[in-house]
């Protein structure tokens, strides 16, 4: 039977994580479920990227996901940009929406990431709103995008808009927590891009609310000609 390759570093991720101590609701919104950390596995070996920059890094379950496929890929380095807050009740986004999804101090940033993969990881600490275009203009053209920062209708158009004018042509966009505001759809539709959904089965206390919602969503940069 063929080895699935990106299983192990999920396992060892997982591993991570649990090692801290921590309790599920401390966890809850960076472990997301493996079917999402798959999708965004397989989006990146297909794509084969070689500078990806993600925004939103908390244990580091996706950043470890693509960093897998890099590993795989035999290529590509990852830009992830953090700003972890202390506060325990997390933070009001730009939207007034309180969100609580952040590292639990004093754990570090990309706790979860296994420690061989972290050659083809840099962390950028610090608020995405001066950092992605302060990293964007210094790598000059990236090939991957991923958001999963502050999800605020004005963070997710401003780092979408500042992230597609560095993409090269046949990059990826993609972006965790679509429907949290209406800003990956109208960024899509306006340019007449169709997204492709990871879709997810949410749950509250363990309990099934809705299958299939659409949560994930990705769009390529059209190649000129
Ligand atoms: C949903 S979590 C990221 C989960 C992670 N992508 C994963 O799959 O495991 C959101 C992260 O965004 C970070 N964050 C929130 N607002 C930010 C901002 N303005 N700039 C940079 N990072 C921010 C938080 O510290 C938190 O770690």
């Amino acid at each position: 039977m063929r080895t699935d390759p990106f299983e192990p570093r999920w396992l060892t991720a997982n591993q991570r994580v649990r090692a801290l101590g921590l309790t599920d609701e401390q966890t809850r919104w960076s472990s997301g479920d493996s079917r999402l950390s798959r999708g965004l596995y397989d989006l990146v070996r297909a794509a084969a990227p070689s500078v990806v920059v993600e925004t939103g890094v908390c244990y580091g379950f996706s950043s470890t996901a693509i960093l897998s496929a890099l590993e795989h890929n035999r290529k590509g380095h990852l830009w992830s940009i953090d700003l972890p807050t202390l506060d325990p009740n997390g933070r009001i986004n730009s939207d007034g929406v309180r969100d609580t999804s952040h590292v639990v101090a004093p754990v570090g940033v990309g706790a979860a990431i296994p420690e061989d993969l972290r050659e083809r990881w840099t962390l950028v600490p610090g608020d995405s709103e001066v950092e992605l275009p302060r990293l964007l203009a210094q790598l000059g053209e990236i090939d991957f995008f991923f958001h999963d920062a502050e999800h605020s209708y004005r963070a997710m158009m401003r780092e979408f808009t500042l992230a597609w004018e560095r993409l090269a042509p046949g990059g990826v966009l993609a972006s965790d927590d679509i429907t949290w505001t209406r800003a990956f759809q109208e960024f899509a539709g306006v340019r007449g891009l169709r997204p492709v959904y990871f879709p997810k089965a949410l749950y509250l206390q363990r309990k099934l609310l809705r299958r299939n919602v659409l949560y994930r969503g990705w769009v390529r940069k059209p190649s000129p000609g």
